[in-house]
């Protein structure tokens, strides 16, 4: 059964589908967790199911009862389920998984497939919490989470393309020049573009999650900003890091590392960056706090502290 799609572009989801699929290291490190785990006795919850190919592997593997849930429309991942001759026991559905109301039509299950994740640890404490709620509403006790595990270190950097302040002047002197151009005064669409999130500047992530590695020299160690046990644990959100310079100049962004895992498998780990609202001199041996606060959860731009 498919609930209609919601009226956005099934090619654009499509295609951004088939973006992920590219990620063969991702996927069959997923496949390896579902082979793990999937027995005749399986009732599979696959949230936020995408293309559905992991509710298809699920089938294939014998899993007695399979639906996914997706936000999105989940008319081809229906079409797939039919192409691939699994149809009897996987059914799609179309809800936002933070709407209590799907629970009814989820119930009890053994295995739940959490492939929710944005890549990107701000946006992703939203989805943590989708998670742990699946977990707490759906799964059964002896039941198993995939992933088990998130983690993700930060450490800074002197990248002077992501300089924020930099960044603000440009975007000033933009719109001024413009409101002599055109004679309206055009600062409040300035002060729009920077209470906002600098979207227009995240580099470009190549097919493994990660950034060229160029551009950039690296100022402190790798800190683990939160571990989240998927199967047991709660979520705290960070209020601060803290990292320990490694080398002398400037630092401006931070770079976050997140891995999921399975058990021992590293299903994949995607590279994002946030921003320090100001730089910071950094000596070797120097401790930098950085506040993990309001601006940083709305803006992408992290405060200091201390
Ligand atoms: C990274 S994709 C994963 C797709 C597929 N499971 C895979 O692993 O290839 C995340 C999917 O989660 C869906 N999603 C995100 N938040 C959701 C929510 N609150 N409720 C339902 N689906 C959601 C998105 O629409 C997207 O299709």
């Amino acid at each position: 059964m498919s609930t209609r799609s919601r009226g956005r572009s099934c090619r654009v989801n499509s295609e951004l589908h088939l973006n992920l699929l590219e990620r063969t290291d991702r996927l069959y490190g997923i496949r390896e967790a579902l082979r793990r785990v999937i027995s005749p006795s399986s009732r599979v919850l696959d949230a936020g199911c995408g293309s559905g190919l992991l509710s298809i592997w699920a089938a294939q593997l014998g899993a007695m009862d399979v639906i996914g849930v997706d936000s999105d429309s989940v008319d081809v991942a229906q079409e797939l389920a039919i192409a691939n001759g699994v149809r009897a026991n996987v059914r799609f559905v179309s809800a936002d998984l933070f709407n209590e109301s799907s629970s009814e039509l989820i119930g009890d299950r053994n295995v739940i497939v959490a492939m929710l994740f944005l890549n990107d640890p701000r946006r992703d404490e939203r989805q943590i919490e989708i998670i742990l709620s699946l977990r707490k509403r759906h799964l059964t006790a002896s039941g198993v989470m995939i992933p088990s595990r998130v983690v993700t270190r930060g450490r800074l950097l002197e990248w002077p393309d992501q300089d924020y302040q930099s960044w603000l002047i440009r975007t000033q002197e933009r719109t001024h020049r413009l409101s002599n151009l055109y004679g309206v005064d055009l600062s409040p669409l300035h002060r729009s573009i920077a209470a906002g999130t600098w979207h227009s500047q995240f580099p470009a992530r190549n097919w493994t999650g990660r950034y060229p590695g160029a551009g950039y020299e690296i100022r402190t160690e790798a800190v683990e900003a939160y571990t989240v046990d998927l199967h047991r644990g709660e979520f705290n959100p960070p209020s601060q890091v803290v990292a320990t310079a490694t080398s002398r100049g400037a630092a401006n962004t931070l770079l976050w590392v997140q891995e999921i895992w399975f058990e021992d498998i590293l299903l994949f780990s995607n590279e994002s960056i946030s921003w320090l609202e100001h730089s910071v001199w950094c000596e070797p041996g120097q401790p930098v706090e950085m506040k993990l606060g309001k601006s940083w959860r709305d803006r992408n731009v992290i405060e200091l502290g201390g």
